[in-house]
């Protein structure tokens, strides 16, 4: 079929032709949203699942219903070794910016500009010969709010004077937070903290997160109280009923159907991981010469797709470790696909399970693999270690 009207769409974060299966879940955070804007105790979500399973996707679809309330809105991409201050800034600017034209007072927008500013500034430490960094704000940098350097208290401040700019126009703020279990421990403790904090004055402010399997964990280690903060949503595969109509709405736009037994085939493949769906649906609709797509239109583009994905999918992260931290994946994958203990790991590599930490720690760190239940480990990229294993060693 025209691959120029294909609709499918794998890639990272990029809006599926169809919103498949992710109901529950829109409706949960309207509540949410009603909720804060009237002042009431309500808990954040934070979405966590394994690679390509749809976190960012949806967490830009929670965006577009807050901004639907017209509410303020910011979203940042947190990074190992990169402090939360300048990205925080720069999202809670464009929050406030979007509700700046409906404030009566512009001398309340620019004060929180300026509170803001020195929010950024604080902290840093420029390179020599590099010139300090400028938020782009022009109003001058405030003193004695928000600038302590203790970036607990910081963030509380920030938080605080956002939120009181939101409830002069009726509205809240949403700081989307992707990738939050890669910032660093000390912000994600401020960050608990601020929430917190919020939370028991009813000021409407949320944070909403997304990240890997093991991110309520490292948010309950951090913050005892953060189990009570968020409300963690399991963002899984799609079940039959939601793959099908993935693959089947878009397509129905453009006047193509599926056969049965082509759906069928489609699900076995992709298994119900929504960027699999979108990668076999796409070759399958190049592979097909007419309407409806068939079985065997579906079996000739399999390889195709499963080519694809060795090299971007799974061949692109695992060009990211090391031989050692290979070595360790390669292993986890010999012992089968749920979660293994590390001790296992060790064993089936003959070494001490304390040799391997540094492997472990890296390979946690570059997003590959999780710890899973106390002692154990898995891939954060499912069929990893179907992938693994059907690699030459
Ligand atoms: N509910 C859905 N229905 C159909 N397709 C979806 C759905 N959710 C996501 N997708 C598709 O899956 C792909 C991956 O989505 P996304 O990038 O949001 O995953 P992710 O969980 O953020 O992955 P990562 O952990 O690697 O960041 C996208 O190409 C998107 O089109
Ligand atoms: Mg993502």
């Amino acid at each position: 079929m025209d691959p120029v009207r294909n609709p499918y769409a794998p890639g990272a974060g990029q809006r599926p032709p169809e919103l498949a299966g992710r109901d529950r879940e829109l409706a949960q955070f309207d509540v949410v949203l009603e909720r804060v804007a009237k002042g009431r105790p309500e808990r954040s979500l934070v979405l966590t699942g394994l690679r390509g399973v749809g976190k960012t996707v949806l967490l830009n679809a929670l965006r577009s219903q807050a901004i639907q309330r017209l509410w303020g809105t910011g979203k940042i991409e947190a990074r190992p070794d990169q402090s939360l201050r300048r990205p925080v800034a720069a999202a809670l600017h464009m929050a406030v910016r979007e509700l700046a034209p409906r404030h009566r007072n512009p001398d309340r927008i620019d004060d929180f500009l300026g509170v803001l500013k020195a929010f950024a500034l604080r902290d840093q430490k420029p390179a020599k010969g590099t010139a300090r960094w400028q938020p782009g704000i022009d109003v001058p940098a405030a003193r004695g709010r928000a600038d302590s350097g203790d970036i607990e208290i910081d963030l509380t401040e920030l938080f605080s004077d956002a939120a009181s700019v939101a409830t002069d126009v009726g509205a809240g703020i949403a700081l989307y937070v992707d990738e939050m279990q890669d910032i660093p421990p000390d912000d994600v403790s401020a960050l608990c903290a601020a929430c917190h904090e919020l939370s028991q004055t009813g000021a409407p402010l949320i944070v909403v997160g997304a990240g890997l399997p093991h991110l309520p964990s490292l948010l309950s280690s951090s913050k005892s109280y953060s189990e009570r903060l968020f409300r963690y949503v399991r963002i899984d595969r799609l079940s039959r009923e939601a793959a099908d109509l993935a693959l089947t709405a878009p397509a129905e736009r453009e006047g193509v159907a599926f056969t049965p037994d082509a759906l069928d085939a489609l699900y076995a493949a992709a298994d119900g991981y929504p960027y699999f769906v979108q990668a076999y649906g796409k070759v399958a609709w190049d592979a097909a010469p007419e309407s409806p797509i068939t079985v065997d239109d579906v079996k000739v583009a399999a390889p195709e797709a499963e080519a694809e994905l060795a090299v971007g999918f799974f061949g692109s992260r695992y060009e990211r470790a090391t031989p050692a931290e290979r070595d360790y994946m390669r292993a986890m994958a010999s012992l089968g696909d749920g979660p293994v203990p590390t001790a296992e790991v060790a064993k089936s590599l003959g070494r001490a399970p304390s040799s391997l930490s540094p492997a472990r720690d890296n390979l946690i760190k570059k997003g590959l693999i999780y710890s899973a239940e106390r002692g154990s480990i898995a891939f954060t990229v499912p069929h990893f270690g179907h992938f693994l294993r059907s690699q030459p060693a």
